[in-house]
């Protein structure tokens, strides 16, 4: 007893120390920002923020997409962010796609509509880190998944460029990154005070930029998350009311059971 007592307190000392390590050292945890996307009791009422999920969406047209392709949404999907048939066929068709083959056997070149995909600003994987000094930049469709605590993490990275400290050899074209693993990130910081204009008189910082950049991206590998919130509540306020009948039916039932 003893002896398997002191197994469990040694794994549970080191426990954290060796996950600390796994996760490149001195990792910091990204804080917790507040997001209307998880508010409510285990973010039950969490509701997206459509004006900031379009700001987010300029953000990564005029920034983030010359470098990540985001390959799984579409431009019809935009109207979850209140852009209507018009508006989406007039930001679709700013854009031109390869299609074909055609009756001859070539591709061609035609503008965009509704139904595409968003268009990768690279030919392939090759072309995109040949351009990127080796380092891939991933699609972004489903980022805030794809990495523990998403949200927090992609704010976190956007905002934690720091000076590298003294004796760290960063290779060209690397930053130092506090929330990247290893710290050693092959991305510029790719925001700053005032690079996006914003219509809505919104401040154009940072901060707000890389807030409203999260949410459009929280959306992108989430598009459902309102519908799916929904669908839970009510499950949830029907199986009380279920569970309350079938106690008085219970009640009843046995009333008569001395
Ligand atoms: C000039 C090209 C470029 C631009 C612009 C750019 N990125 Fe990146 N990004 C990269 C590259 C390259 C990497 C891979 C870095 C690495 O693996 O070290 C990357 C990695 C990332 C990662 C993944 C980090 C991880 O945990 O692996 C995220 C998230 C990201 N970028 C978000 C953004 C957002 C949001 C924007 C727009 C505000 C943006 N990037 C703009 C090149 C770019």
């Amino acid at each position: 007893m003893l002896v398997r007592n002191i197994f469990f307190a040694v794994v549970l000392a080191v426990a954290p120390v060796s996950s600390a390590f796994a996760s490149g050292g001195d990792t910091p945890t990204p804080p917790s920002q507040s997001w209307q996307f998880e508010e409510g009791l285990f973010g039950m009422y969490g509701t997206y923020d459509k004006a900031a999920l379009q700001r987010g969406y300029k953000i990564y047209r005029e920034v983030c997409s010359s470098c990540h392709s985001m390959k799984r949404i579409y431009f019809r999907n935009l109207e979850a962010l209140g852009y209507n048939e018009n508006q989406i066929k007039a930001i679709a068709a700013e854009y031109t796609v390869e299609d074909g083959p055609n009756e001859e056997g070539d591709m061609f070149d035609r503008t965009a509509i509704p139904s595409d995909a968003f268009i990768s600003p690279f030919a392939n994987d090759n072309a995109a880190k040949f351009a990127n000094g080796g380092a891939l930049p991933p699609d972004l469709s489903l980022i805030t998944k794809a990495r523990a605590n998403g949200s927090n993490y992609v704010y976190a990275l956007l905002t934690g460029y720091e000076e590298a400290p003294h004796g760290a050899d960063l290779a060209q074209g690397q930053h130092w990154n506090k929330y990247f693993a290893g710290h050693k990130l092959s991305m510029a910081p790719p925001l700053m005070d005032g690079q996006v204009t914003y219509e809505d008189g919104t401040p154009e910082t940072l901060e707000q930029y890389s807030r409203d950049i999260v949410q459009f991206l929280t959306w992108a590998a989430d598009p459902h998350m309102e519908a799916r919130k929904k669908a839970g509540f009510r499950v949830l306020v029907f199986l009380i009311l279920f569970a309350g009948i079938m106690y008085a039916v219970k009640k009843r039932t046995w009333a008569d059971l001395h």
